[in-house]
C-alpha cells in the first residue's frame, strides 16, 4: 500500500487540467450494454472506479480496453448476466448493469451492495423502478434476482432525487415499450450526460437536468462514440486547493457553470473566482472568511464536496456550520481532520467549524474517496508534514493526484508504506 506525504505550506500556482467525470463514465460504460457491437468513450478517466466497472462489464463477456483515456467497449461476445459481491462490494456503482442488463437480456444478477464507510445506502429505489417497469424482482443470497419478458414504459415517481435510481431507470426504459416518464429526476450534470449518450444510441430521451425526464422506448439502439464531459468534483477540489493554500491557479477543460455553487460560496468567503470559457481562475487569499454550507442535490452545493470545503473552513477566520442533507453521516474525514488540529464538532448531520491559527502535520488515514481529498487539502496547508494512509481510496476518484499538485508546486509525494 501507499502512503502520500505532504510537507505543507507551499502557495499553489500554475495550471491543472481536469480529467473526465468518473460519475458520468460509470453509468455510461453501462449504458454500453443496450447495443451490441463497439462503443468508444473518449476523455475517460484513468481510475481504479473505472477499472473495477470494466471488470464488471468483462465478467459478461464484454471486451473492454481503456488506453490513452479512450474506452472500447465491445458487447458482441456478451454472455454473462451476473455482477458478482467481489466487484459490487468494492464499486457500487456497479449496480448500475441492472437496469441495461434487465433491457438488453430480460435477466439480471446483481449483489446487493451493502452499506459504505459512512452508512447505510439503499438501492430500494432502483429496485422499485426496475418493478415499476414491468422487472420480477426476488432478494436471495444477497443478490437482486431480475427477470423480464419485456418492460413497459410508465410513470415513475420518486421519493428522493436519486442520480443512481435515475439512471437506471433511464437506460432500463430507453428500449421498453412506450413512454416512461420520471418524476423528481436527478438533475446532475451526468444524468444529462447519460441521457445524451443514449441518444446518441439512438435512443429519445427528454428533459434531462429538470426534474422531469421523458423516455420514449425505441426497438434497438447502436453502439457510439462519445467524449466524457469534465469531472465538477476534481474541478471543485482544485478550485479549494488554489483558495486553501492563498495560491494563483488556473483550472483547465473544466465547465464552470457546472461548479456555480461553489464558485459563490468561495467568493463569499473572498476568494477571486474568475470563469472564461472552459477555464476557471482561482486567487486565494490568507483570510479566508467563514462561509456556511447545506449540501443538496444540485445545483446546490455537492455532497462529495463537502469534505473537501470543511478542509478550508478548518482555517478560516471565524466559525461556519457545514450541514450534510444527502449522506447524513458522512463525516468519517471529521476526525482525521481533528488530527491535523482542526475544531470541528458533529451534531446530528451539522458539522461546526471553529477558528483555530493554524494546522500542524501529522499521521492520518484516508477513509474514503472524497474524505482522502480532504486530508490532502488540509496537509496542502498544515505545519510539517502530513502522511496520509490507504490512498487507495483517492485513486478511485482522483488521477494523478500527486503530479497535478506537485506540478501546481505543492510539496507531495506517493511513497510505499
Ligand atoms: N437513496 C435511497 N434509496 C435508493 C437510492 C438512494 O434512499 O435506492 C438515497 C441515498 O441514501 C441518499 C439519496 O438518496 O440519501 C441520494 O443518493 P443518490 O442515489 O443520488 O446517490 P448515488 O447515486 O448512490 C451518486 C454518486 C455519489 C454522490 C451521490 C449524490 C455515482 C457513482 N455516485 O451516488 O458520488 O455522492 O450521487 O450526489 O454517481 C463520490 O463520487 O464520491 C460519490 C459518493
Amino acid at each position: 500500500m501507499d502512503k502520500i506525504v505532504i510537507r505543507g505550506g507551499q502557495k499553489l500556482k500554475g495550471a491543472v487540467k481536469i480529467g473526465g467525470a468518473k460519475n458520468a463514465v460509470l453509468p455510461i460504460m453501462a449504458a454500453c450494454l443496450l447495443a451490441r457491437g463497439e462503443s468508444v468513450v473518449t476523455n475517460v478517466p484513468g481510475l481504479r472506479d473505472v477499472v473495477t466497472m470494466k471488470s464488471v462489464l468483462e465478467r459478461l463477456g464484454v471486451r473492454a480496453s481503456l488506453n490513452d483515456h479512450t474506452l472500447r467497449i465491445d458487447t458482441a461476445a456478451m454472455d454473462g448476466f451476473e455482477a458478482p459481491y467481489d466487484l459490487v462490494r468494492t464499486m457500487r456503482a456497479s449496480i448500475y448493469v441492472l437496469g441495461p442488463l434487465l433491457a438488453s437480456h430480460g435477466k439480471a444478477k446483481v449483489s446487493l451492495p451493502g452499506g459504505c464507510a459512512w452508512g447505510p445506502r439503499p438501492v430500494d429505489l432502483h429496485i422499485r423502478a426496475m418493478q415499476e417497469l414491468g422487472a420480477q424482482i426476488e432478494i436471495e443470497h444477497g443478490y437482486i434476482i431480475a427477470s423480464s419478458s419485456g418492460l413497459k414504459g410508465r410513470p415513475i415517481k420518486f421519493s428522493i432525487a436519486s442520480v443512481g435510481a435515475t439512471a437506471n431507470t433511464m437506460m432500463a426504459a430507453a428500449t421498453a415499450e412506450g413512454k416512461t416518464q420520471i418524476i423528481n429526476a436527478a438533475k446532475e450534470p451526468e444524468i444529462v450526460a447519460l441521457a445524451e449518450f443514449i441518444n446518441k444510441m439512438g435512443g429519445a430521451v427528454t428533459g434531462a437536468g429538470t426534474d422531469t425526464i421523458e423516455i420514449e422506448g425505441v426497438k434497438s439502439l447502436r453502439p457510439t462514440e462519445f467524449a466524457t464531459i469534465p469531472d465538477r468534483i476534481e474541478t471543485g477540489t482544485y478550485m479549494i486547493a488554489g483558495a486553501i493554500t492563498a495560491g494563483k491557479i488556473e483550472i483547465k477543460d473544466c465547465c464552470p457553470q457546472h461548479v456555480d455553487s461553489l464558485s459563490m460560496v468561495l467568493r463569499q468567503a473572498g476568494v477571486g473566482v474568475e470563469c472564461s470559457g472552459g477555464t476557471i481562475s482561482i486567487k486565494g487569499r490568507r483570510d479566508i472568511a467563514s462561509v456556511d454550507v447545506l449540501t443538496s442535490p444540485y445545483p446546490g452545493f455537492p455532497t462529495d464536496l463537502q469534505a473537501q470545503y470543511m478542509a478550508l473552513m478548518s482555517v478560516a477566520r471565524g466559525n461556519s456550520i457545514i450541514s450534510e442533507t444527502i449522506f447524513k453521516d458522512r463525516f468519517t474525514h471529521v476526525p482525521e481532520l481533528r488530527r491535523l488540529g482542526a475544531d470541528i464538532k458533529i451534531e446530528g448531520n451539522t458539522a461546526h467549524v471553529g477558528y483555530v491559527k493554524r494546522l500542524s502535520g501529522a499521521p492520518v488515514m484516508a477513509t474514503d474517496l472524497r474524505a482522502s481529498a480532504a486530508l490532502v487539502l488540509a496537509g496542502l496547508v498544515a505545519d510539517g508534514e502530513t502522511h496520509i494512509s490507504r490512498v487507495y481510496h483517492i485513486d478511485r476518484g482522483y488521477e494523478g493526484i500527486e503530479s497535478k499538485l506537485g506540478g501546481l508546486g505543492a510539496l507531495i509525494e506517493r511513497v510505499p508504506e
